[in-house]
């Protein structure tokens, strides 16, 4: 499978009211993100992560501000900015290489879709599954599916939101570690929402920490600077306690005991924001 190059994203002084009468979502928020860069969107539930991905992604229009995409104004949704979702939302009547297919039906590229859906599915580790009715998946499997999906047509960038909350700490810690793997190899530039510190420690390189009323953004954290000089073995956790001082910082708000424990992932999945 060809190897592509993730895009460049500007958001610049994008504001947004879903009424006329309301508080904006998120106000005058600007961001430079960097072909490649996996970066994090953290903060408490309302603070605008979802709104300000769903502009990135084209599904709604800014009340002010733009967002350039490799030079391009975001007028609407794209083939090259694709994004996954809590739910995996397959199509309960095609089975796995079916669904896998769907984009490139959609783009009339079926001609490459045997050979793509099988390369696919060997990358998501799914090569057994090929003919399995999708509703006699795990949910974990579920998203392994969507995600080959979202990569059937070589995107630029994957924006994620919070894809991975409703499955077990097991399945969601290698879902993790498998699309930052991907998105590294092919270079695609990751933008992820999230409640979750260890998932942004995980998967990001850079963390921006939001605040609400209105929505914007009050700290950035590289995370590639703060594990630069710790061994390897260390990186998660080094990035993990950077995260937490940055976000008590930001925010104002202790995460208690979090701030002090090292645990990996796996064994401890579920250090959500505080709230
Ligand atoms: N369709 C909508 N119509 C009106 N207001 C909305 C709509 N969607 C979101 N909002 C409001 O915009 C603000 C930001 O919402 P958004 O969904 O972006 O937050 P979030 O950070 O993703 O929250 P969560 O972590 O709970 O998913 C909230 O005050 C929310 O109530
Ligand atoms: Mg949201």
């Amino acid at each position: 499978m060809s190897r592509y190059a993730g895009a460049h994203i500007s958001i610049k002084d994008v504001s947004h009211r879903y009424r006329s009468t309301m508080e904006p979502a998120i106000a005058d928020l600007s961001l430079e993100i960097e072909p490649s860069e996996a970066v994090a969107l953290i903060g408490r539930s309302g603070c605008g992560k979802s709104t300000l991905l769903h502009i990135i992604a084209g599904l709604l229009k800014p009340t002010s501000g733009h967002v350039v995409c490799d030079g391009r104004e975001v007028n609407g949704p794209s083939a090259s900015r694709v994004m996954m979702f809590q739910q995996p939302s397959l199509f309960p009547w095609l089975d796995v290489s079916q669904n896998i297919a769907l984009g490139l039906r959609f783009n009339r590229r079926m001609n490459e879709a045997s050979r793509r859906v099988g390369e696919l599915l060997e990358l998501v580790e799914m090569s057994s599954f090929r003919q399995r009715n999708v509703q006699d998946l795990s949910g974990g499997q579920q998203q392994r599916v969507a995600l080959a999906r979202s990569l059937a047509l070589e995107p630029d960038v994957l924006l994620l939101d919070e894809p991975f909350s409703s499955l077990d700490a097991f399945t969601r810690a290698s879902l993790q570690r498998d699309v930052r793997r991907i998105a590294r190899d092919r270079g695609i530039t990751l933008v992820l929402v999230t409640h979750d510190v260890n998932e942004a420690a995980l998967m990001a390189d850079r963390a921006m920490i939001m605040r609400s009323e209105p929505g914007r953004i009050v700290s950035a954290l590289q995370l590639n600077d703060v594990t630069a000089n710790s061994n390897p073995d260390d990186h998660f956790k080094v990035a993990r306690e950077a995260l937490i001082e940055a976000y008590e910082n930001a925010v104002g708000l202790s995460m208690g005991h979090a701030s002090h424990s090292g645990e990996s992932p796996t064994r401890q999945p579920d250090k959500a924001l505080a709230s």
